[in-house]
């Protein structure tokens, strides 16, 4: 990818999963890597893997519910690893609950991670960025976003409110020479999918349903984050790109 050689970019939640994949990739395309995660030993492992393949990586134990963790570790990763060019909100939390069996202690946990989270992080980070004039934001959002999720209603909101404010700051922050894109995975081997359907039964019907017939990987998304961060995607902002195998195809 053009132009990835040497930027510090930001992960969040990069400790597993969809996480772990971009920032190995990153890595491997030469960016310095810095890793928010509320797990520091998960995160710290991938940190060390991108380390003995030649990169450049720090893990932090920032939770980015607390916007004073958040704006410490963002001062303490600039200082360490030099100003941040990317920023990738990835961390994200779900259990599955229909929405009239929920309870507000539920309703907090998510907000505050998938909503609440992403805005802390991506406040501190595009205000330093507007100062330079430079930087690029990927939000993983989720396909629950666009089209509903059974299960996940207040996180299908949260993922919803994503997109929104991705578009939203896209056009406050172009003139500072900031870009801000959505992916949004389909269903995902990771943890956080395990944990959702622990008997399996929702990821069979899932893969009966996936046009490609087969679950997403982590791996399938390090490739578009690198584009939208790359010098290639330059002229693209606002943008809401799905990658769930032609589970959903939006016009
Ligand atoms: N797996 C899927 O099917 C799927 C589908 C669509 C979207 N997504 C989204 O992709 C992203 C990554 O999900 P994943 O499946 O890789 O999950 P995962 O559970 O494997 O990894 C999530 C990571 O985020 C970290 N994290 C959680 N809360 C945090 C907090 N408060 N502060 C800092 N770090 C925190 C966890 O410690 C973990 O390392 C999430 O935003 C998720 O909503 C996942």
């Amino acid at each position: 990818m053009r132009g990835l050689a040497g930027k510090h970019a930001l992960v969040t939640g990069g400790g597993s999963g969809i996480g772990e994949a971009i920032c190995k990739r990153l890595g491997e395309e030469g960016c310095i890597v810095s890793i928010f995660d509320l797990d520091l030993d998960s995160a710290a492992t991938v940190a060390d893997a991108i380390i003995s393949n030649g990169g450049q990586a720090r893990a932090y134990k920032v939770d980015i519910t607390s916007r004073q963790q958040v704006e410490i570790g963002v001062e303490l990763a600039e200082a360490d690893q030099g100003p941040l060019f990317g920023l990738v909100n990835n961390a994200g939390w779900d259990r599955a609950i229909p929405f009239l069996d929920s309870e507000p202690d539920h309703w907090d946990k998510v907000i505050d991670i998938n909503l609440k989270g992403p805005v802390n992080v991506t406040h501190a980070v595009v205000t330093e960025m507007a100062e330079r004039g430079e930087g690029r934001v990927v939000f993983i959002a989720s396909d629950a976003g666009r089209v509903g999720s059974s299960g996940e209603s207040v996180y299908s909101a949260c993922k919803g409110g994503i997109i929104a404010l991705a578009k939203t700051l896209a056009r406050e922050v172009a003139r500072s020479g900031i870009t801000l894109n959505c992916l949004c995975p389909g269903p995902t081997e990771t943890p956080l999918l395990e944990n959702l359907d622990p008997d399996g039964k929702l990821v069979d019907a899932l893969k009966r349903a996936i046009p490609l017939r087969r679950l997403g990987q982590p791996d399938d998304y390090p490739g578009l984050v690198c584009f939208l961060l790359s010098d290639d995607a330059a002229y693209m902002t606002g943008q809401t790109i799905s990658v769930s195998g032609g589970l959903t195809m939006h016009s």
